[in-house]
């Protein structure tokens, strides 16, 4: 069994947490200049008979230095020889460096081992391959990597947290385990809901659509679920889902506040994450320079643009992965397609009076081959429109029961969109793929860890 020192008071003395300081503060330069912390070993060389450690706390990286004379010749040996993922503590003396990464090094006065890792940490100074990072999930999480793209994340969804309530929309929770379809029955995952059959939401949306009756202009940012059979760099089976609903708005209106918004995270983003962003190989300028109005597109003209690319391709089929690429190679920034033909989109889009064929609908796409970001548009609000599609897509009205009643009592019209929090992070973060988006990636042939 291993035994940890007690937190409170590692070696004997009394040791009030306040003490021990975060290397965010060290690195901010906002920390003593004797500080003592605890964290992992995260690496380990040495040169010239300085041992240069480099310590994470959760809060950043730190490199330490060790000296024989300093430290004493055991101590020395055991910085040495202690396996990497240790967790330690230190003391020592805060110094501007510039040859350090990010300007400081601590040169330790005092190391303790408080656990000591076994020797063979699977991952290893070398290259792994992706399926192997992946089962080792886990591990691979500490890495420089993952913390830095999932620092973001957590700015991501507090910037467009600040942004929505700022604009005076509520944050709403709605069920996960539902009984039909939104949008369309293919990509649903069944469970068993005792002796009924039941699903994992795909969208909060038509749960949304009752509730802006109640409350207004909503929003939410929870889990969706969707048995995406495909395994591209672009899709999870369980992703995050940041959507809004807003009653009295029209299409022109949603097009206006999913820019807002967007902008607006990415501002903040590049704004308050600007070394971040670059560790990625994100320049930051591209996305503080971003302004509207971002440019749209009809889904015609997107027809006509993929057209000449790939014959292939005509009017009424729906845009996948190849496609938008086509169609990004057009635009430096995000951009709007809209009036999507009615075939394409799920039942409740509301047809364009004008011309009843497309939609009042409504995607985002992120530039560079990103592609979808955002979905979304204007609702039917009228009782039998709504009721006529339902039939046309050979939807079973009884399930969708409730959902029609909303246009029999108080219907307005209305619009929102959804957006995939791991599909905008990889654009903003240009990563490769988007399970690394995410913390423990939900993919078709992988559950585990
Ligand atoms: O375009 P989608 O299917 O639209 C809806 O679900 C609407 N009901 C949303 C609404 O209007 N409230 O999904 C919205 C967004 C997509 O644009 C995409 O960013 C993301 O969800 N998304 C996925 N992200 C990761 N993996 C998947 N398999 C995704 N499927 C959709
Ligand atoms: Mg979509």
């Amino acid at each position: 069994m291993t035994t940890l020192p007690q937190l409170h008071q590692p070696h004997g003395e009394k040791i009030d947490l306040d003490d021990i300081v975060r290397i965010a503060a060290i690195l901010a330069g906002r920390s003593e200049s004797n500080v003592r912390l605890r964290g992992w070993l995260h690496n380990r060389r040495s040169s010239g008979g300085i041992l240069f450690l480099t310590v994470r706390d959760g809060t950043g990286f730190l490199q330490c230095t060790a000296k024989r004379d300093q430290v004493g010749q055991d101590k020395f040996t055991e910085i040495e020889t202690v396996p990497l993922e240790s967790t330690v503590e230190l003391e020592g003396q805060v110094a501007r460096d510039e040859r350090a990464p990010r300007g400081y090094e601590l040169r330790i006065t005092r190391f303790q081992t408080l656990h000591r890792s076994h020797e063979d940490f699977p991952i290893a100074r070398k290259y792994h391959g992706p399926e192997f990072l992946l089962d080792n999930r886990h591990f691979w999480l500490r890495s420089k990597k993952m913390q830095t793209i999932l620092r973001i994340r957590a700015l991501f969804v507090e910037e467009a947290r600040r942004w929505l309530k700022e604009h005076e929309y509520l944050e709403v929770q709605a069920p996960t385990l539902v009984s039909a379809a939104v949008e369309g029955g293919s990509t649903l995952f069944e469970v068993k809901y005792f002796d009924q059959k039941a699903y994992l939401t795909q969208s909060w949306q038509l749960y949304a659509e009752a509730m802006i009756a109640s409350l207004g202009k909503i929003y939410t940012v929870a889990p969706s679920f969707r048995a995406e059979k495909s395994r591209t760099r672009r899709h999870l089976t369980e992703y995050w889902h940041l959507e809004l609903e807003e009653p009295w708005l029209d299409l022109e209106g949603l097009i206006k506040v999913e820019e807002e918004l967007v902008l607006h995270i990415a501002h903040q983003v590049a704004a308050q994450a600007t070394e971040d962003l670059k560790d990625l190989g994100r320049d930051p300028k591209v996305l503080a320079e971003l302004k509207g109005p971002l440019p749209r597109i009809t889904y015609d003209k997107a027809v006509e643009l993929i057209h000449s690319h790939d014959s292939s391709f005509s009017w009424g089929m729906d845009l996948g992965y190849e496609q938008e690429k086509i169609l990004t190679a057009n635009f430096t920034t995000p951009f709007f397609v809209t009036h999507y033909p009615k075939g394409v989109k799920a039942f409740y889009h509301m047809p364009d009076p004008q011309r009843p064929e497309v939609t009042l609908s409504v995607d985002m796409l992120a530039p560079e081959g990103y592609g979808e970001i955002t979905g979304g548009g204007q609702r039917i609000h009228d009782y039998s429109q709504l009721m006529k599609r339902v039939e046309e897509e050979h939807l079973n009205p009884e399930q969708y029961s409730w959902y029609l009643d909303l246009r029999k009592y108080g219907t307005v019209p209305h619009s929102g969109f959804g957006m995939g929090v791991e599909r905008t992070i990889t654009w903003i973060c240009k990563l490769k793929h988007i399970r690394d988006a995410t913390a423990f990636p939900r993919l078709m042939n992988r559950i585990y860890p």
